[in-house]
């Protein structure tokens, strides 16, 4: 059977997708053709790429079990991808198993794909909505009928804003969801970086995600990812680290010597809480 004639109805498999795309590059099945050889573009011009997405997996699951740890027990997990293991329920509920996780993402296939991943596993959800589009996701019946904005939330933002450009203003985005949080609450973030990298390498993966159904892709500087975070205050994201941006892989991690790899220099990740 070809792509087309497998894909759920609603699902365009002659355009490639970052969440499938991303399922592809850490072993997933829930993937097209298309997919794959955008995948295979990209990581010509940017060999730690797999490097990348497991550095960046890491940093999710260690962050949420942290935030659970702190006593959070909902968590908005915006740009969430194809679950493929591992995912945010399962590092939250190994430590609260009573937290509250909704999945958000704009690609169709997640949502299809969740709704028998997370069958039967309480206090999840999964809607299909846009990070650029906070009325529709905050209004959503099923972030409604879920959260309870009168109580602290993690939003998790795990390598989504450099899929939207700055003509839509990913700051005031993030400014506005953090707007209807109650101090205490936290953001934790990740997002690729246009540091260290060669321009005209970087060049042709952006090409690659602009021809994507995301329409772009928008490796930012340093300076520019952290200011996604202007207002919170950012925890050590380590033992004995000042409280500021890391490299993706080194958050949490036991030994961020050694998980101070190529692919981990990719991008950047910090845990910020709202504190008034
Ligand atoms: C690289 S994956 C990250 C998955 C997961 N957060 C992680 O870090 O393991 C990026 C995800 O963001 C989603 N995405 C991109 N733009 C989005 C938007 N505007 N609104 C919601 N999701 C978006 C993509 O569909 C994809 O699933």
């Amino acid at each position: 059977m070809s792509d087309i004639e497998q894909a759920p109805p609603g699902v365009d498999v002659t355009v490639p997708s970052p969440a499938r795309m991303y399922d592809y590059i850490l072993g997933g099945s829930a993937n097209y053709a298309v997919d794959r050889e955008a995948v295979k573009k990209v990581r010509a011009h940017m060999p730690d790429l797999n490097d990348a997405a497991w550095a960046n997996r890491g940093f999710l699951q260690r962050s949420v079990r942290w935030l659970a740890e702190q006593g959070i027990r909902q968590f908005i997990d915006i740009g969430a991808g194809l679950p493929t293991g591992n995912n945010t329920h399962d590092a939250v509920h190994a430590v609260a198993p009573d937290a509250r996780i909704l999945y958000v993402d704009n690609d169709p296939l997640v949502e299809i794909h969740a709704k028998a991943l997370l069958e039967g596993v309480a206090g999840t959800a999964c809607i299909t909505a846009d990070f650029r589009a906070p009325d529709g996701l905050l209004g959503h019946e099923v972030t409604r009928a879920m959260i309870d904005f009168t109580q602290p939330v993690a939003l998790l933002l795990v390598t989504v804003t450099h899929f939207v450009s700055d003509e839509d203003d990913p700051w005031g985005l993030v400014r506005r969801y953090v707007g209807g949080l109650v101090p205490g609450s936290y953001v934790a973030l990740s997002a690729i970086t246009s540091d260290r990298q060669v321009s005209e390498e970087l060049g042709e993966v952006t090409a690659v995600y602009a021809r994507s159904s995301s329409g772009g892709g928008y490796p930012r500087p340093r300076a520019e990812i952290e200011r996604l975070l202007t207002g919170l205050e950012i925890v050590p994201p380590y033992e004995g680290a000042p409280a500021e941006l890391c490299y993706i892989g080194e958050w949490g991690a036991e030994d961020p010597v050694a998980a101070d790899s190529d692919g981990s220099r990719l991008g950047y990740a910090a845990v910020a809480k709202k504190t008034a």
